[in-house]
């Protein structure tokens, strides 16, 4: 349980509120390249951390991410003209260019040169850097002198047909997926249901570590034969996951707003490409990515339509919770909580040990954060690790093992 104001610091993301701040410090996903596929091509709305902005590719491929609102009349950027190295508002032709410079004011054709030279050095419109890596675009937002390496996050550097990812948004507080993709004890119920099975045969220890990067979150099952079975999962700063299972996985939880998330969904392969078998599993909407509705990034099972749960499934055990998919079943218990879970009225149990620590790590790096000390994956090398399982012995210190497996030093170049 958290009291309503630790609550408040670690759900709210907009300018100047303490969590907002911290991600600010970091590579944030914008859109798939795709979206902005060409130069010139049309813009398209991006809402990031409660701020609503544009992002186009300009005529010499780069690009840029903008205020929305256009610092003349306030007129919306999505609707402007992407022409000739900027993007124009079509109220009053000001055009900028992906540095947010103002290069052109067309519409006081009576000022002389000076004057307008003085209008061009002086309006601005607020722009945001991007680059594109594992072909998506990502933002920095944060203070210029303290914009990061981009980091080496491997699902990013393998080659397209490597890699499957999908998108699509949570109705959601961010923190409400962070914390079910961390949730060791709901994999048995509202994704397997087979809790009951599998009750008596193993004691369970939960040890979340904080590193460079993050923080490891390790769930052990002891069947009593001496050796522990470690499951080890990794959050990377400042809303990354990388998912232990077969294919490779990873998860980010991407702010749209206090009350929105973005959740990419990739499935990737360090090896070698997926197979046809590989990439229809990807596809299906069975595992952690679902079916939207075409063009968009809504689900076709959504909170409109009770994720088209199917009761006789669910009463039948066919399915435990009736609903297809992991990412439905995510999804849904997730937004049922309300767009931003009320933690001071929960009741916590043992099995809350892993999502309690969490959040006091998570608390901990607000509070290293507010008073300037050094942040967790600044460096971009701190991000070569993947997910794993493995045995090791019983009394084995878990930080040790777990961090000889964790780090992969060779990674395919950034591309
Ligand atoms: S509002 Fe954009 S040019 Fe006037
Ligand atoms: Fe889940």
């Amino acid at each position: 349980m958290l009291s309503p104001k630790e609550n408040e610091m670690l759900t709210r993301v907009g300018p100047g509120t303490p969590m907002g701040e911290l991600m600010r410090r970091y590579w944030i996903p914008a859109a798939f390249s795709h979206q902005i596929a060409a130069p010139d091509c049309p813009p398209v709305r991006v809402r990031l951390l409660g701020e609503n902005l544009v992002l186009f590719r300009d005529t010499g491929g780069r690009i840029g991410l903008v205020d929305e609102r256009c610092p003349h009349r306030t007129a919306s950027m999505f609707y402007g003209r992407n022409e000739d190295h900027g993007l124009r508002c079509v109220y009053h032709g000001l055009k900028f260019d992906v540095d947010g410079n103002c290069v052109d004011v067309p519409c006081i054709p009576q000022a002389s040169e000076v004057q307008k030279r003085n209008i061009l050095a002086q309006l601005k419109i607020k722009s945001y850097p991007c680059l594109e890596r594992g072909d998506v675009v990502w933002a920095y937002m944060g203070p210029p002198e303290h914009k990061p390496e981009f980091p080496d996050l491997e699902w990013t550097r393998v080659p397209a047909s490597q890699r499957y990812a999908t998108r699509h948004i949570q109705e959601c507080n961010w923190l409400q997926g962070l914390e079910g993709g961390f949730d060791p004890t709901h994999l048995s119920f509202l994704h397997r249901g087979d809790a009951e099975k599998n009750r008596s045969i193993v004691v369970t220890l939960y040890e979340v570590v904080p590193t460079d990067f993050g923080f490891v979150v390790g769930t052990g099952r002891d069947p009593g034969k001496g050796d522990i079975l470690w499951n080890i999962n990794l959050m990377l700063m400042p809303f990354h996951k990388i998912i232990s299972s077969v294919p490779h996985a990873a998860h980010v939880w991407a702010p749209i707003d206090d009350e929105n998330t973005m959740l990419y969904s990739i499935d990737f392969s360090p090896e070698r490409p997926f197979t046809e078998a590989a990439l229809a599993r990807s596809t299906e909407g069975r595992g952690i990515h679902t079916e939207n509705i075409p063009g968009t990034d809504r689900a076709i099972r959504n909170k409109g339509n009770d994720y088209l749960i199917d009761r006789a499934q669910q009463a039948s055990g066919a399915s435990y919770t009736g609903m297809k998919g992991l990412g439905v079943q995510d999804c849904a218990i997730q937004e049922s909580m309300g767009p931003i879970a009320d933690r001071s009225a929960e009741h916590l149990l043992a099995c809350d040990a892993a999502i309690i620590k969490i959040r006091r790590l998570l608390l901990q790096t607000l509070k290293d954060h507010a008073d300037g000390k050094p942040l967790p994956g600044m460096r971009a090398e701190s991000y070569r690790v993947r997910s794993t399982r493995y045995e090791a012995p019983r009394g084995a210190s878990f930080e040790a093992t777990m961090n000889e497996r964790v780090r992969v030093d060779a990674l395919m170049p950034a591309k």
